[in-house]
């Protein structure tokens, strides 16, 4: 937009979040509120955007260069956090030389929607009004500034809710915290403001009132989604602004075509697109940018966080898939950790109780329960047997174990990394391969077996004559604890 100046104020202390981090970045939905802010400004294209910093200025300056670049952006840092008059006055300098509209925008209010930014500064420049604040109605109006009208509903001022009287206080009409104002007036008016009010603070808010009262053409734009615009100060509007947007990316990706059996248990968030068709059962958590494909099903208790997910993958029970892929057609757990890296080719299987870690398991292969595979490379259609772990630390560093196609790892083997497995080998149930076995092989490790026929029938009757000689054994009693019931399994 031709002619318009961006400032995001963004530098308060966050005093009631009582948190060791600064307000604006708390996340909802796994972005920062500041990149929720940053992010919608983006379309507007205007000629400036100032980032006024103050508490963890640097955190702050990283977190907007990471979800915007470094292009486009300058920051003014407000040394003091003196209050939000205070804030947009450090944003001067940053300024210097532009003429138009400044848009200022709250950092703690990031569900403002690119379309209602626009509607407001359309809205301002029709009217020719040389400064305009949003407002809405709320039902709760505590903690946001009361805006007070004349007679014939001129604008007059706002009034912060710690200085309003009791009857300011049942005004619903409150101020969202969001400006349209001429550059050159908004700059004048700075110059002006005091700070006699209840905090000693200098209250952007005040120069509406001394704007109201000299020549300049003042008045409200209400906001009509009051969501879009609630302001974030405690932990409680943190969670309300959270669910608000969760559920409007739910209801996104329902019109998509994607099945949400229980949307208020399940959690999605911002930056995560999930294909047509695929079902999310009930307590589903998709997190960090994660893709899934079509056709998928993801069943309660999962957790996908910076994955892929391809098309028709089956993802039982309590699955927990973290930076990996799974291709088409892959079935995952009940209760199976995938994670580092880690790759399932097409069709491929893991089954319950199976934790992988940077390993890459080729196509129609088969993990079977119980299984620790680290660092390993398993080749297409082979089966890995119950409990089989690769030992992939040696005490100082990791080594990896591959294993070809077609092989057979029986259960309950140890694969001891370093070791390479060629395509066919057969590994025996409880082996422990120490070395590199050759195609087609055949390896086993037993220790000699013992059977004696008879052995405990003798044992036995040791045991009891040792009893006889005056040693009796306690009598098998049940375990009954103090209160008189047996005690249960722990
Ligand atoms: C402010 C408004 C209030 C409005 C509400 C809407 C004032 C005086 N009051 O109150 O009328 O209803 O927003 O949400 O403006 N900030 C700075 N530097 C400072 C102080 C604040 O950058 O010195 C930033 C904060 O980081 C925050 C924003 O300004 O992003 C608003 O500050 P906050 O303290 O939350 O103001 P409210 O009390 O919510
Ligand atoms: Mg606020």
């Amino acid at each position: 937009m031709k002619n318009l100046a961006v400032i995001v104020m963004a530098a308060g202390q966050g005093t009631r979040m009582k948190s060791n981090m600064a307000k604006v970045l708390h996340s909802i939905c796994g972005w920062p509120l500041i990149c929720h802010v940053v992010a919608r400004t983006t379309p507007l294209k205007p000629e400036k955007l100032v980032m006024v910093v103050g508490r963890q200025a640097s955190e702050v300056k990283n977190t907007v260069y990471s979800c915007m670049g470094k292009e486009n952006v300058t920051f003014a840092e407000q040394k003091e956090q003196l209050g939000t008059g205070h804030a947009v006055m450090s944003a001067r300098k940053n300024l210097s030389g532009f003429n138009g509209d400044v848009l200022i925008l709250s950092g703690d209010v990031p569900l403002l929607s690119t379309r209602t930014m626009k509607d407001f500064i359309s809205a301002h420049r029709r009217k020719r009004h040389d400064l305009t604040v949003m407002t809405f109605r709320a039902d709760a109006p505590a903690g946001y500034g009361r805006i007070l009208q004349g007679d014939k509903g001129e604008l007059l001022g706002v009034v912060e809710e710690r200085d309003a009287t009791h009857e300011q206080k049942l005004i619903d009409e409150v101020n969202a915290g969001i400006y349209v104002v001429k550059s050159k007036l908004l700059f004048k008016l700075l110059a002006k403001l005091g700070r006699d009010n209840d905090q000693g603070e200098y209250y952007l808010t005040d120069i509406i009132a001394m704007a109201a009262g000299g020549d300049e053409k003042c008045g409200v734009f209400e906001a009509m989604n009051p969501a879009e615009v609630m302001g974030i100060n405690t932990r409680s509007d943190l969670a309300q602004a959270d669910e608000i947007l969760r559920m409007s990316i739910l209801d996104v990706l329902m019109d998509g075509g994607v099945t949400v059996m229980d949307p208020r248990s399940t959690y999605v968030e911002i930056d995560v697109s999930i294909g047509r068709d695929t079902v999310l059962y009930p307590n589903v958590a998709i997190r960090e940018g994660s893709r899934i494909g079509d056709e998928c099903v993801i069943k309660s208790g999962s957790q996908i966080a910076r994955s892929i997910i391809d098309d028709k993958v089956e993802l039982k029970a309590y699955s927990i898939v973290e930076d990996s892929r799974l291709e088409a057609g892959t079935i995952i757990g009940p209760f199976a950790r995938l994670r580092s890296r880690s790759h399932i080719q097409k069709d491929a299987s893991v089954e319950t109780f199976v934790e992988l870690y940077e390993t890459k398991v080729g196509e129609r292969s088969k993990i079977r329960r119980l299984c620790y595979l680290g660092d390993a490379d398993i080749g297409a259609e082979t089966i890995v047997g119950a409990g089989v772990i690769t030992c992939n630390f040696d005490g100082s560093q990791i080594n990896r174990s591959k294993v070809g196609r077609r092989v057979y790892v029986g259960s309950d083997s140890q694969l001891i990394a370093p070791l390479d497995i060629g395509d066919r080998a057969h590994v025996a149930s409880g082996s422990t391969v120490t070395r590199d076995i050759p195609d087609d092989s055949l390896y086993v490790t037993r220790g000699d077996t013992t059977l004696r026929e008879g052995w405990m029938k003798t044992r036995r009757s040791e045991i009891m004559s040792t009893k006889d000689r005056g040693k009796p054994a306690p009598a098998h009693k049940k375990r009954v604890s103090k209160s008189g019931k047996r005690p249960g399994r722990r």
